[in-house]
């Protein structure tokens, strides 16, 4: 398969736009190809979210040097709308609240901008039904049918983007989001964190639904509990801005039964307290 066909990430320097010269992620390279699942763990501060948000392109990092392309191009000429409608998705560790602005307006509006794409077709309207685009029944029906599968109630389509929402509420969300705006490359970052394990088991099944050979996944968690469900080909441990060890899924189950201190000290980093104290196991549920 050939680079113009996925993701390639080579030797990413990132630091905050605040601080240049504080280089977070120190020479990152990973590739990402469709169908491919792969998961991404490290010890709480290793720049997990950095990557994520670096990818995304957003403002409040830099890139200082390396490489990033989406099928061949030069994914950093672009902002981070642009990269949505190219296909690129981040589900959000902490997804912010826009009050006043309703879930069903966001989602339509999101949906008609990934539709259209980068280059706009004066043939085409997203949301003009005369013009190709959606009626707003079809929308509606979309949206049920994804509301469903995500057990969520239908009310939520009326109140404010994230405002007053629960932490699962929250990831639901930004899962109904994925489910509507099916992306070639989704970052789900702790998507799985704040959930009970009922609402684990719907997020993950939601998401193992819209697995497929099209979609690259690049899955941020700190347990295996998520990827018994998403299954991943590649688990990559982050720690101190680098990535220190690939392996397969044995190596999520090591980091589960030993924590990160072994694995970093084998690999030449003599982790520091909160590096090993960075829980793997999920605690156990109280249901
Ligand atoms: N905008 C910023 N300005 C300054 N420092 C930052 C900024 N963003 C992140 N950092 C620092 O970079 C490091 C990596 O942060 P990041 O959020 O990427 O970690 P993470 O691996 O996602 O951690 P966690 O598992 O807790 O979510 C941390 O030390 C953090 O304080
Ligand atoms: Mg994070």
């Amino acid at each position: 398969m050939s680079e113009n066909a996925y993701l390639v990430i080579k030797d990413l320097v990132v630091a905050p736009s605040s601080d240049p010269s504080k280089h977070i992620l120190q020479g990152i390279s990973l590739t990402v190809k469709p169908g491919e699942v792969h998961a991404i763990m490290g010890p709480n501060g290793s720049g997990k979210t950095t990557l994520s948000y670096a990818l995304m392109g957003h403002p409040s990092y830099q890139i200082v040097s390396g490489s990033v392309t989406w099928k061949g191009e030069n994914l950093l000429d672009y902002s981070a709308d642009q990269r949505a409608r190219l296909g690129l998705f981040l589900a959000f560790q902490y997804p912010t609240s826009i009050p006043g602005l309703s879930v069903a307006s966001f989602l339509r509006t999101a949906m008609n901008a990934r539709r259209s794409g980068l280059v706009r077709d004066p043939e085409f309207d997203p949301s003009d039904p005369v013009k190709g685009g959606m009626t707003m029944g079809e929308f509606r029906k979309l949206v049920i049918e994804k509301l469903t599968q995500l057990k969520v109630d239908e009310a939520f389509m009326t109140r404010y983007v994230n405002d007053g929402f629960s932490g699962g509420e929250k990831k639901r969300l930004e899962m109904l989001q994925m489910a509507l705006l099916k992306p070639e490359m989704a970052i789900l970052d702790e998507t799985d964190s704040g959930l009970d394990i009922d609402a684990l088991r719907i997020v993950a099944e939601g998401v193992n639904t819209m697995l497929s050979p099209e979609l690259g996944v690049l899955v941020i968690t700190h347990y295996q509990r998520l990827l018994d469900y998403l299954k991943p080909q590649f688990v990559h441990v982050l720690a101190r801005g680098r990535i220190v060890v690939s392996g397969g899924p044995d190596l999520a189950h090591r980091l589960e039964r030993e924590g990160y201190a072994p694995i970093l000290a084998e690999n030449g980093i003599n982790p520091t307290a909160d590096e090993a104290a960075t829980p793997t196991a999920a605690p156990a549920p109280s249901a």
